[in-house]
């Protein structure tokens, strides 16, 4: 088996199980006309957050990269009108481009970007004393994943999830460059996920349109 089977039969799933969705489209697009990276989650990985915010009955959310607001549509799609998903991105042309298609979507009251290192971001949140959220999503910067872990444990409830996106990146978590500091980050936050006492956790391989990769989902206690 390989990437071409891994693709047609994402593409499968998703024609299957996703309803046709001109607002996802067009932000997939739209992030695709202003030339940012392909590296947005996949449609049946969408869906995927949408179920999880869903199943924790997420009102509030936190995200760590947003790039062109696609996870972000899915996330915003799965809080009430009154929820919020705020959602921190580094790049301001990756944040305009995302603001521009989540009020195209009709969620732009419900979203926030945050425009900025995330790590500043997460401090002033903190400082806030913000509600607490109910399902964070890390996507950004695998080198600092272990910090965006500890903010994002100490931002939450217990009962919130955590979601860790590329945790596997192609099997390089096990042989990869252990100097690589993206690998060293993302070997980080297993670490700690493994002995905080917070933290109830698992990690499940996946494949699809993404390749081959991971996601790591934590229970906070
Ligand atoms: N969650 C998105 C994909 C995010 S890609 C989706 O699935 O649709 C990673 C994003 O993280 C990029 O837009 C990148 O600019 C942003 N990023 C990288 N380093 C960052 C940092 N230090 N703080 C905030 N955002 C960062
Ligand atoms: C990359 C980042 C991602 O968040 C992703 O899902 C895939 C690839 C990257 O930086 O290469
Ligand atoms: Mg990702």
């Amino acid at each position: 088996m390989d990437q071409t089977t891994f693709t047609a039969v994402d593409d499968y799933l998703a024609a299957t199980l996703l309803p046709a969705d001109a607002d996802l489209d067009r932000t997939a697009a739209a992030a695709e006309a202003a030339g940012l990276p392909a590296i947005a989650v996949s449609p049946v990985q969408g869906a995927l957050l949408g179920i999880l915010a869903g199943a924790v009955g997420a009102r509030r959310i936190l995200e760590v990269g947003t790039l062109g607001g696609y996870s972000t549509l899915w996330l915003a799609r799965a809080v009430p009108s009154d929820g919020v998903v705020i959602s921190l991105e580094v790049d301001p042309h990756h944040a305009e481009v995302a603001t521009a298609s989540l009020a195209a979507a009709g969620v732009g009251d419900r979203v926030e970007v945050m425009v900025g290192p995330a790590l500043e971001a997460l401090d002033r949140l903190h400082g806030a004393r913000v509600e607490p959220f109910d399902l964070v999503f890390i996507d950004a910067d695998k080198v600092n994943n272990a910090r965006y872990l500890e903010h994002a444990v100490a931002l939450a409830r217990r009962g919130s999830l955590i979601v860790v996106d590329n945790v596997v990146r192609g099997g390089a978590i096990l042989d990869g460059d252990p100097d690589d500091p993206s690998i060293a980050g993302t070997r980080a936050a297993f670490d700690l996920v493994a002995r905080h006492p917070r933290l109830r956790a698992t990690a499940i391989q996946t494949v699809g349109v993404k390749g081959y990769d991971g996601l790591l989902i934590a229970l906070v206690d």
